[in-house]
């Protein structure tokens, strides 16, 4: 049988990406290896969003190209593949095979004819592609991601996002439902909804709301997530749906991009600092104790010192429990690069960091004081150092605790007695009873 191996850049939605194309993959008889020495095809699944995840790309294709046997397939699937297409096949002889996020389907046909030496490109968009008809073939069975929403409408200036996922369209209501109950069929009791401004869902009929509440009353689902909502669409509808859900948990991650209004303004963004702050209040009182994560660009063009202390002083006005900090990174193709005045490239590293250092001291503020309390935890799997476990709360936060492996995949109460900062270390409250002696 064919072995596939598949690497993954980027945001959850590649992840589930990728878990779709080897789903597709598997329908024809491919089996899924970890080694690129023992694969016949090899596809990396990439990321456009800045321009130092395609350089780790290119660096990794440099390396993975070796491991192509005679015979054998080199794909670049995703973002980068889509904003570069057949440039791609220029820029590095040995890649077969170029396709985009809604070619995935012509992925078998394409790999038999790159086998046989035909390079090519498929970057057309598809605006009713939503795979329905494939079954994902997941990493992990406690938790899946399941992906409700394709492509983006809105045109944020600076992001690539819109020109490589194509046109957003949600699912059906009902195909989302029926995939979920599939998978706490099969033991799954926690699902992260992705859609790239997920909260905007609607199939037409229903909308965010209506999903989470639908999808919140599957039976054997015990946590409701969902990945990226877009502050201004969490209409009242959805905050009483997320308050009404016993399962939705108690975090948002809430890319807010930059606390200045008036750079916020450049960016297309459809709020302010103030009507960013009503969101976050709305969820404070929707949910209480939701944890809030948030993405911010610094140096975007224009940006001023007086832009970035209004991003440092929203840090610490909202008291975020964490932050993914980027600088800018011009991206062909997208509005901003006509925008003036470029901000120097050791400004916005020199911003980058002084915004690193609040966002680490007001997490650990949040952290500090959580240090004692009780919480539910979902056991994930073995901590990547040590021999402890990793497990998950409901408000996001990664606990490390003793105990056995049997436990992956369950829930324990637990006690968290220390922090790193941003991870915690915790105690289990209850023993199996057999360990209890
Ligand atoms: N430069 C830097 N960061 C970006 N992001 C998106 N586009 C860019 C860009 N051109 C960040 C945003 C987004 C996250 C996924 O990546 O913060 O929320």
């Amino acid at each position: 049988m064919p072995t596939i191996y598949i690497e993954t850049y980027g945001c959850q939605m590649n992840v589930s990406d990728s878990e779709l194309m080897l789903g597709l993959l598997a329908r024809e008889g491919y089996v899924r290896t970890d080694d690129p020495a023992a694969a016949d095809v090899l596809l990396v699944n990439t990321c456009a969003v800045r321009d130092h995840a395609e350089q780790r790309v290119l660096g990794r294709m440099g390396e993975l190209k070796h491991y192509k046997r005679p015979g054998g397939v080199l794909g670049v699937m995703g973002c980068m593949a889509q904003r570069l297409g057949p440039r791609l096949l220029e820029r590095v002889p040995q890649v077969d095979l170029v396709v985009g996020p809604d070619g995935y389907r012509n992925l078998p046909e394409l790999i038999a004819r790159a086998a046989s030496g035909e390079r090519a490109a498929d970057v057309a968009f598809k605006s009713w592609e939503h795979y329905e008809d494939v079954p994902p073939v997941r990493g992990r069975t406690s938790s899946a991601f399941v992906t409700v929403q394709r492509g983006c409408d809105y045109r944020c200036t600076f992001c690539i996002v819109p020109m490589t996922r194509g046109p957003e369209r949600s699912r059906n209501l009902t195909d989302v439902v029926r995939e979920v109950e599939g998978l706490t069929a099969q033991g799954t009791t926690e699902v992260t909804l992705l859609g790239q401004t997920v909260n905007s869902y609607h199939d037409g009929v229903h909308d965010f709301a209506d999903l989470l509440r639908a999808v919140g009353a599957v039976p054997g689902l015990r946590r409701l997530r969902f990945t990226s909502p877009y502050p201004t669409d969490f209409t009242d509808r959805v905050l009483v749906a997320m308050a009404d859900t016993r399962v939705v948990c108690e975090h948002v991650h809430l890319p807010v991009q930059s606390g200045s209004s008036r750079v916020l303004k450049r960016m297309l963004r459809r709020y302010d600092r103030e009507r960013y702050l009503e969101v976050v209040a709305a969820l404070r009182r929707a949910v209480s104790g939701v944890a809030l994560t948030t993405d911010i660009i610094v140096g975007f063009p224009g940006e001023t010192e007086s832009d970035f202390a209004e991003t440092l002083s929203l840090v610490e006005a909202v008291g975020f429990d964490d932050a993914y900090t980027f600088k800018y990174s011009v991206r062909e193709g997208t509005p901003a690069v006509r925008i003036k005045d470029h901000v120097a490239e050791e400004v916005k590293a020199e911003r980058l960091e002084r915004l690193i250092a609040v966002v680490r001291r007001v997490a650990r503020g949040k952290s500090v004081a959580l240090v004692g309390t009780e919480q539910e935890v979902l056991v994930e799997g073995r901590a990547r150092r040590g021999d402890l476990l990793q497990a998950r709360t409901r408000t996001n936060k990664v606990a490390l605790l003793e105990g056995p492996a049997a436990w992956i995949g369950t829930y324990r109460r637990v006690r968290l007695t220390g922090t790193s900062g941003t991870t915690f270390t915790a105690w289990p409250l209850e023993r199996e009873p057999a360990l209890m002696g």
